[in-house]
């Protein structure tokens, strides 16, 4: 039997939409005999028709008109890779109410907008898929969508931006500087020349916020999460940490229970046996806690034209199967949770305290922390003089508790300056 010919309209041919037509030409036969569907890349829509591709696209594929892709009647299955929020938004609408399955793999639409999107596709019995949208290459929606069904993930901890990784792991193994290892991230074109979005955390927290509805079938957006980024981690922490047995990574944190649900992202000192804690140079590491299942990791690349593709296309073949046998992968009622804020979170807290050189500072320090019902667990003394340094670590302390305790050291007047708050990941 002839497969049958799946019509693919592509919004978008940069990174990753130029490797996704590549993947689809070096695969189309392997598909086919694997899954009885030939995929046919119909419909390209891009901003500059006269641009330069690596891939070759006929004048009769290549359109400037978006909106004509998905209005014509006999694409099944769009792909949008624009990014941002419109005109994604609005196309990705009118794709869903033409009746089409659609795949994107844009972060920043979902973690905004995503709960007015499902919606549009669960009206419209219609796949919504969007692997590609957290951690790139690794497979992680589908396995927590399907695979974990039937468990309860309690905790997830993930390292989902490469940059940061990168820079961080610079950071860890060469005892650079921050700017010193962005600059190199920027050189090895790991970070853009704008890394706002990457160094303060606003990419892994949109990743966050998707992972959390996905994990926990809650609405989180991107405003729901607590974001720190990693341009205040200094050497010094860095190499504390690991004298300590800590590293220091940019963690999303996502956590569910009858008090609701938490989704961080801040810098965190992780122990150096966890298994995120090998996580080097721009990979990515997703870690499940799930109840039945225990402990997960999944590792990869979480960016880069190809490892994106692959997981765009494995979307691609999802939802072209599921429109064959008249089904569709929708993320079911998604409730709405209580968020829990930052402040009646708890964690371990690393603190680094430049303080003067004289008799009675520890006592001093202590008192602060003392009164405000917050436990020493560790405290060391460094350097002399005007580079005397105070590290703690304290027991596991509310947030709140631990804010007042900054100001209050703050105020003291044997502390010059109050330098980096890292949470330490403890095992819950
Ligand atoms: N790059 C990655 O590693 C990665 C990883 C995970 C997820 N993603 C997500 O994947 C998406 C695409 O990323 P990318 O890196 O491939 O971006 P990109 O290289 O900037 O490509 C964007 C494409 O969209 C086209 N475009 C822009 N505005 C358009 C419009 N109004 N109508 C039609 N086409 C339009 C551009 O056309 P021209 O070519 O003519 O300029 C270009 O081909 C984003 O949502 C991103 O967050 C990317």
């Amino acid at each position: 039997m002839d497969p049958a010919v799946i019509r693919v309209g592509l919004l978008g041919c940069g990174n990753v939409g130029g490797a996704l037509v590549e993947l689809v030409d070096e695969q189309r036969d392997a598909i086919a005999d694997r899954t009885g569907m030939r995929l046919d890349v119909a419909r390209v829509a891009v901003r500059n028709t006269a641009k330069q591709r690596a891939v070759a696209l006929g004048p009769d594929v290549l359109t400037h008109d978006a909106l004509a892709v998905v209005d014509d009647p006999s694409i099944d299955v769009v792909v949008e890779l624009i990014g941002g929020i419109e005109p994604a938004r609005e196309l990705i609408l009118t794709a869903l109410a033409n009746g089409k399955a659609v795949v994107t793999g844009n972060k920043e639409l979902l973690a905004n907008v995503g709960g007015e999107l499902f919606e549009a596709a669960e009206k419209a019995g219609v796949d919504l898929l969007f692997e590609a949208a957290v951690a790139g290459g690794i497979p992680l929606i589908r396995p927590l969508r399907e695979s974990l069904a039937g468990d309860r993930v309690q905790r997830i901890l993930g390292i989902v931006n490469g940059t940061t990784n990168f820079i961080l792991t610079r950071m860890t193994e060469e005892g650079s500087t921050f700017h010193e290892a962005l600059a190199e991230a920027q050189e090895l074109g790991y970070a853009e020349r704008d890394p706002t979005a990457d160094v303060e955390g606003f990419d892994a927290a949109a990743k966050a916020a998707i992972i959390a509805t996905v994990a926990f079938g809650v609405r989180v957006v991107a405003g729901d999460v607590y974001n720190e980024g990693i341009s205040g981690v200094t050497p010094a922490d860095i190499a504390f940490a690991r004298r300590l047995g800590y590293v220091v990574k940019l963690l999303v944190m996502a956590e569910a229970d009858s008090r609701g649900v938490a989704v961080r992202v801040h810098p965190a000192m992780v122990p150096a046996d966890h298994p995120l804690a090998a996580v080097r140079e721009s990979f990515n590491a997703v870690f499940i806690e799930g109840a039945a299942v225990g402990d997960l990791m999944l590792y990869g690349r979480g960016a880069g034209g190809r490892p994106t593709a692959s997981a765009v296309l494995g979307d691609v073949i999802d939802a072209a199967a599921n429109r064959r046998r008249g089904t569709h992968a929708g993320l079911g009622m998604l409730g709405k949770a209580r968020i829990r804020h930052i402040e009646e979170l708890s964690s371990e807290y690393y603190i680094a305290l430049e303080v003067v050189d004289r008799p009675g500072v520890l006592a001093a320090v202590a008192g602060v922390f003392g009164d405000n019902g917050v436990s020493i667990k560790q405290m060391e003394q460094e350097g002399i003089g005007k580079d005397a340094r105070l590290i703690l670590i304290t027991h596991t302390a509310v947030e709140r508790a631990m804010q007042a305790t900054l100001a209050d050291l703050r105020d003291l007047d044997v502390v010059d300056r109050v330098g980096s708050l890292l949470r330490v990941v403890g095992s819950g």
